[in-house]
C-alpha cells in the first residue's frame, strides 16, 4: 500500500481536479463554463445540483482560471461552516467588494457562497442590493444542492448552471485513471460495484475505493459490499428471482437472511429499487409493476413503518404480482 509519505491526502482531495478540462462529466455545463472562463468576464453564477459532483470544484477552478496569482487576495470563499448571518452579509461581504486589489484586465473580484442553500432568506434578502451595487468588481457565485432554497430575486441575478449525476462510464474511467496512479489491485466487477454503490456521486466513488484498497486490500465486489455495508446486489437479484418464479417461501427466506444481518428496511428498499431497475430478464410491464410496489413501500417506510412486516408484505406483493396475467407481457 502507498502510506510510504507517512501521511497521506484523502484521495478525493488528491484528485481534485485543477483544472475545468479535468472536470469529469455534465461536459455542456463545463463548456459554458470554458467560455466564461476564455471570455473573462464572469457573470453572477448559480451552480446546482447533487452532493460530491463537482460544483464547488468546477467554481474553484473558473476562479484560478480567471485570477491566476490574484486568487489569494481576490476571492473571498464562504461556505457553511462560516457564520453567514445578516451581519456577515452587511460587514464581511461588503468590506470585500469594496476593498482594492489589482487584478488583471477585465476581470473581477469573486465572492464564492458555497452551499448556499443553507443562508438564511433574511440574509440572502440582504445581498440584493450589494450584488448590484458592487457588479462592477465583484461577482458572486453560488453553489447550492437545492436551487429551491435560493429565493427568486438572486436567481434571476445569476447565470444558472446545473450539474447531473456523473454517468456510469465517466465513473469508472475516473477510477481507473486513480487505480492506476495508486497502483490498487481491482477487478472489474469491483469496481462496477463502486459505481453501482455510489449513484453518480464521484466523492462518494473516490472515497469507497479508497477505504476498500487500505481496508481490505483488494477491490472485489464483496469487498465493496462490505465497507460499503449495503445489501449485497446479487443477494437482492436473488430474492426477486424468486418473486418472479412466484415462490413467496424462498424470497421471504432470503428476506430474513438480509434481515438477520442488520440491514435497515430503507437500505433493503433501495438496494431492490437499484436492483429492479438493472434486472433484464424482467418483462418490462412487471418491471414497471415492481418498481410501483417499491415505491408504495418506500413511502410507508418513510412514514414511519419501517418494519419487517412491512418489507415482508412487499415481497408477498412482488410474488403476487408474477401471476398477475397482466404483467406477463413482454
Ligand atoms: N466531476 C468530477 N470530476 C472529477 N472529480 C470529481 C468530480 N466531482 C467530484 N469529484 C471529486 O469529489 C470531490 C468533491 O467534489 P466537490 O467538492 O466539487 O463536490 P460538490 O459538488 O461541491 O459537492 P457538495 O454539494 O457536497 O458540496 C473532489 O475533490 C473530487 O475529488
Ligand atoms: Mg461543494
Amino acid at each position: 500500500m502507498s502510506t510510504s509519505a507517512g501521511y497521506e491526502l484523502p484521495w478525493v482531495e488528491k484528485y481534485r481536479p485543477r483544472y475545468l478540462r479535468d472536470v469529469v462529466g455534465n461536459a455542456a455545463t463545463i463548456e459554458r463554463l470554458q467560455a466564461i472562463e476564455e471570455h473573462g468576464n464572469c457573470p453572477h453564477l448559480l451552480v446546482s445540483g447533487m452532493p460530491g459532483i463537482g460544483k464547488t470544484t468546477s467554481v474553484h477552478c473558473l476562479a484560478h482560471a480567471l485570477l491566476g496569482d490574484a486568487y489569494k487576495e481576490a476571492v473571498l470563499e464562504l461556505n457553511a461552516s462560516d457564520d453567514r448571518g445578516i451581519d456577515v452579509v452587511r460587514n464581511k461581504i461588503k468590506a470585500f467588494a469594496q476593498k482594492k486589489v489589482s487584478l488583471p484586465p477585465g476581470r473581477h473580484k469573486i465572492i464564492v457562497l458555497d452551499e448556499a442553500d443553507s443562508m438564511t432568506p433574511g440574509a440572502q434578502q440582504a445581498l440584493r442590493r450589494t450584488m448590484e451595487i458592487y457588479a462592477q468588481t465583484t461577482r458572486f457565485c453560488f453553489a447550492c444542492n437545492q436551487s429551491n432554497k435560493i429565493i427568486e430575486p438572486i436567481q434571476s441575478r445569476c447565470a444558472i448552471l446545473r450539474f447531473g449525476r456523473v454517468s456510469d462510464e465517466e465513473l469508472l474511467r475516473r477510477l481507473v485513471e486513480i487505480c492506476e496512479a495508486e497502483k490498487v489491485q481491482y477487478s472489474d466487477e469491483g469496481l462496477a460495484a463502486i459505481v453501482f454503490t455510489s449513484e453518480g456521486d464521484m466523492r462518494q466513488a473516490v472515497n469507497n475505493l479508497q477505504s476498500t484498497w487500505m481496508g481490505l486490500g483488494f477491490v472485489s465486489p464483496d469487498h465493496v459490499f462490505t465497507v460499503c455495508d449495503q445489501p449485497h446486489p446479487l443477494v437482492v437479484r436473488e430474492l426477486l428471482e424468486r418473486c418472479q418464479a412466484g415462490d413467496v417461501d424462498a424470497a421471504l427466506d432470503k428476506l430474513e437472511h438480509l434481515w438477520s444481518l442488520g440491514y435497515a428496511s430503507l437500505d433493503i428498499i433501495t438496494t431492490l429499487f437499484r436492483v429492479v431497475r438493472t434486472m433484464d430478464t424482467l418483462p418490462e410491464a412487471r418491471q414497471l409493476e415492481y418498481i410501483r410496489e417499491i415505491g408504495w413501500t418506500h413511502m410507508r417506510t418513510l412514514e414511519g413503518v419501517a418494519t419487517f412486516l412491512q418489507l415482508s408484505a412487499l415481497v408477498a406483493r412482488l410474488a403476487k404480482c408474477s401471476m398477475d396475467p397482466r404483467c406477463f407481457a413482454t
